[in-house]
């Protein structure tokens, strides 16, 4: 049988270029508000319409998951000030099964710069390389094209389409479902060169 990896208590901080992922604050709960309460966010998720109260509690869930050593999400910053401009982790996990369900989020002004796959990239590498998971999936509404071209271009595969999956502010729309596995994750990995000369 596998040893159970240590579990992470805390996500760390992984630079981007322009930007970084780190843990969540509970100071980043106006930048996630001011955001998440713009409907073009949104408009293609089932995310419920968000209050500062619920994102305050979304935030002390995410921490309260990692600091019992479960997986959870990110917050993603700009490297000049810091400032919360996104989200990306995962939304469920099963230790069990060693799946995790990827989601993301970034504030409009942002989008179209590339920012988000360097975000599910680091996230991917860094989750496979615990050896916590297997596979990743994530659910994106069948009209959500931005996502779903991250996901593919990230080496997701579509693996069906969920009908009526979820319901997005009183309407159930169907869903898509990626998977990517770990094993193909390591096969489209380039050799590093300290691993080739071994
Ligand atoms: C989905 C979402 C996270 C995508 O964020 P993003 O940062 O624009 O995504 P990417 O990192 O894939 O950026 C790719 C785009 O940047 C462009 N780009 C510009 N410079 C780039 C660079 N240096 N490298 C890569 N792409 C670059 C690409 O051409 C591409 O444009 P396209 O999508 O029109 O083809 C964002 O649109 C969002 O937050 N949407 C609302 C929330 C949502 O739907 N969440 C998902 C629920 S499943």
């Amino acid at each position: 049988m596998r040893p159970m990896p240590d579990k992470p208590q805390y996500p760390p901080t992984i630079e981007l270029d322009g930007a970084r992922l780190r843990p969540l604050r509970v100071a980043d709960a106006g930048a996630l508000y001011a955001y998440l309460r713009d409907p073009v966010v949104t408009e293609l998720t089932s995310y419920p319409v968000v209050s500062a109260p619920m994102v305050e509690v979304m935030i002390e869930r995410s921490l309260g998951r990692w600091a019992a050593g479960e997986l959870s999400k990110w917050g993603i910053a700009l490297q000049r000030d810091d400032q919360l401009i996104g989200t990306c982790g995962f939304s469920e996990w099963s230790g069990v099964h060693r799946w995790a369900e990827l989601a993301f989020d970034l504030a409009q002004p942002h989008w179209g710069k590339g920012l988000m796959r360097q975000a599910v990239a680091a996230v991917l590498q860094w989750t496979f390389r615990q050896d916590q998971v297997d596979r990743v999936h994530a659910f994106v509404r069948i009209d959500n094209r931005r996502s779903e071209r991250l996901l593919q271009r990230s080496g997701f595969v579509r693996e069906g389409c969920l009908k009526s999956f979820r319901v997005c502010r009183g309407q159930p729309h169907d869903f898509y479902i990626y998977g990517l596995l770990r094993s193909d994750w390591a096969a489209a990995q380039p050799v590093r060169a300290d691993e080739s000369r071994r």
